[in-house]
């Protein structure tokens, strides 16, 4: 039995199978990006938590995540599954690899545009990342009554209340701006929670939460920030 506004240090195979079917009215998220234990801010090369599989497996996984979500959503719910191009071996990978093979529709690719580039001078130096707004019906719909276009910027973010301990948080501004677009959606859920991100605007915001995170010291991190 899941509780509401709890974060599990658990799998998120794992809590998702405890899930009932149709039973979240939204799920914000970012995954690992399978990109080792290192990535980049600027000039800046930032040791974070261990995230290596063969790039085959980790395209199943996240399918299969994906396909998990899908399961738990409300017919009229919507999943913002936050993610990006990446270079390996000198190949582009687009999330559209797996996304397109799960039962997903598309509605809208946002383009984020997050700085965390590194100036490699080989290509033109990545800018940005993307949040794909996927649903399981192609009526349903967001209120747009923040008047937000399909690019995002949040210049001046930083991760509040994470002290730096999570590399990898999302902006506040960027799940309080989807909360407010989905007035309706009560239940959100994060299946990677990391830092706590999703929890603490949910709370903040009047909505329950559920969040999966499988490392102990995030969990810990992230109860922190919900006090
Ligand atoms: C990109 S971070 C999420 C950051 C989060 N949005 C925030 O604002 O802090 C991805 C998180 O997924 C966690 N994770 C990786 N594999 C997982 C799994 N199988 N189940 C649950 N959590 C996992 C990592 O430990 C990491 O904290």
């Amino acid at each position: 039995m899941i509780r509401l506004d709890k974060i599990y240090n658990i799998d998120c195979l794992k809590g998702l199978k405890k899930l009932k079917e149709k039973s979240i009215d939204l799920i914000i998220t970012s995954p690992p990006f399978n990109l080792g234990n290192t990535h980049h801010t600027g000039f800046k090369k930032h040791k974070s938590y261990d995230d290596k599989m063969p790039e085959y497996d980790y395209q199943k996984w996240q399918a299969k995540v994906l396909d998990e979500c899908f399961r738990v959503l409300k017919n009229n719910g919507s999943m913002m599954y936050q993610h990006k191009n990446r270079i390996s071996k000198g190949i582009q990978i687009s999330p559209y690899e797996w996304i397109l093979k799960t039962k997903f529709i598309v509605k809208q690719e946002i383009v984020w545009i997050n700085r965390s580039q590194n100036f490699d001078k080989i290509r033109f130096y990545p800018f940005t990342e993307r949040v794909y707004w996927l649903t399981k019906d192609p009526k349903t719909k967001l209120i747009n009554k923040i008047n937000k276009q399909d690019v995002f910027d949040y210049k001046e973010w930083k991760p509040v209340g994470t002290k730096g301990q999570h590399t990898r948080a999302f902006p506040e501004k960027m799940v309080e701006d989807f909360l407010k677009v989905f007035p309706k959606a009560k239940l959100i859920l994060d299946p990677f929670m990391g830092s706590g991100t999703v929890a603490k605007v949910s709370k903040q915001m009047n909505r329950n939460y559920i969040g999966f995170e499988k490392e102990k010291s995030f969990v810990k991190l992230a109860n922190k920030r919900l006090l």
